[in-house]
C-alpha cells in the first residue's frame, strides 16, 4: 500500500532518541492498522529506506494517532513538504515503554528489522565482499544470529578474545573523515590520531555522520567499501595476530582477514593509536 502525506511539525523528541522522524498529516481515509512498518520513502526524486510509526505514542502519554517516518542511514539535507510512503511490511504493534532508553533500544531493533525486510543487510555485506574480492584479499564471512556490533559481542560470538576484533571507528579530523582501525581490546587515543593526521581537533563522528559518510550504520562499519573516500589509520597492535575479524557492513556479520591483507586493502598508515589501558 502506498500513500502521500504532508509534513507537519513534530515534538522534536525523535532527534534526542537518535531516530529523527518526519512527522506527517494522516491522509484522509488512510486504511492502515496502527503499528510499526518497514517502508520505502520517496522524497522528491529519491527513494530512501524507512521505518514507519502509525498510531498513538503511549510512551509519551499521547493517544492521538501520530504518523511519522524515520529515514534509515541518511541525513536529509532538505526538509520535505510532502513524502510518498510505500508500506512494505508490518513489524509489530505500537507499545508503551516506561523509559526513553527502552524505546530507543526497541527502535534500534526495528531499524535492523527494516534493513532485513528491505534487503539492505545482504546488499551491504555483498558490497564489502565485492570490494575485498576486487582487491584480491583472502577473507571469509561469518554470519551470526546474534549481534556482533560491539567488540565484546563479536568476541563472544566467535569464542575469541577482543584483541582479535577490529573496531573501525570514524572520526572527523579538522572536519575531514578519518577511519581508525584498532583492536577491540583498546580505545582510540584522539591525541595520537590527531598527531598522526596532523590535525588540531579530532572528534568521533556521530551516528548520523557515520551513516552518511560510510553508507553503513554505526557499529557495523567495515574497513572498506565506504560511500565516500576516507583516510585509514591502523594501530600497530593489530599486526600481531595471524587473523583478525572486522565488521562486514551489517551488525551481525564479521569478516576474517589477515592483518597484512587488511593493511593492503585499506592502504592504511600504521601508527600507534591505542590509548594506554
Ligand atoms: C520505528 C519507530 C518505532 C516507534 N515505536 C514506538 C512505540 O512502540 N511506542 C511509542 O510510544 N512510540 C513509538 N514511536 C514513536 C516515537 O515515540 C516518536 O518517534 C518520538 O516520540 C518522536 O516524536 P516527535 O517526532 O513528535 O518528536 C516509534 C517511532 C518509530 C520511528
Amino acid at each position: 500500500m502506498r500513500f502521500q502525506a504532508q509534513r507537519v511539525p513534530g515534538k522534536g523528541r525523535g532527534k534526542h532518541l537518535g531516530f529523527p522522524t518526519v512527522n506527517l498529516r494522516v491522509p484522509e481515509g488512510l486504511s492502515l492498522p496502527h503499528g510499526i512498518y518497514a517502508c520505502w520513502v520517496r522524497i522528491g526524486n529519491r527513494t530512501y529506506p524507512g521505518a514507519l510509526h502509525y498510531g498513538p505514542v503511549p510512551s509519551f502519554g499521547e493517544e492521538e494517532p501520530s504518523l511519522e517516518v524515520h529515514v534509515l542511514d541518511h541525513v536529509l539535507d532538505v526538509t520535505p513538504e510532502t513524502v510518498e510512503v510505500e508500506v512494505v511490511r508490518w513489524l509489530r504493534p505500537v507499545l508503551a515503554f516506561d523509559s526513553a532508553e527502552a524505546l530507543r533500544a526497541q527502535m534500534e531493533q526495528d531499524v535492523e528489522a527494516c534493513r532485513e525486510v528491505l534487503g539492505l543487510a545482504a546488499d551491504r555485506v555483498s558490497r564489502v565482499a565485492a570490494e575485498l574480492r576486487r582487491k584480491n584479499a583472502s577473507f571469509r564471512l561469518h554470519r551470526f544470529s546474534q549481534s556482533t556490533r560491539t567488540a565484546f559481542e563479536a568476541a563472544r560470538a566467535l569464542g575469541t578474545t577482543p584483541d582479535r576484533i577490529v573496531k573501525s571507528v570514524l572520526f572527523l579530523a579538522d572536519g575531514q573523515p578519518v577511519l581508525a582501525l584498532v583492536s577491540g581490546a583498546y580505545r582510540v587515543s584522539t591525541d595520537k590520531l590527531a598527531r598522526a593526521c596532523g590535525a588540531d581537533r579530532v572528534r568521533a563522528a556521530d551516528p548520523e555522520t557515520v551513516a552518511r559518510l560510510t553508507g553503513f550504520p554505526a557499529g557495523a562499519v567495515p574497513p572498506v567499501g565506504h560511500a565516500t573516500p576516507v583516510v585509514v589509520f591502523m594501530d600497530d597492535a593489530l599486526l600481531v595476530a595471524d587473523l583478525v575479524y572486522a565488521g562486514a557492513g551489517d551488525p551481525n556479520t564479521l569478516v576474517a582477514i589477515s592483518p597484512q591483507d587488511l593493511l593492503r586493502v585499506t592502504s592504511a598508515r600504521v601508527v600507534e593509536l591505542r590509548e594506554a589501558p
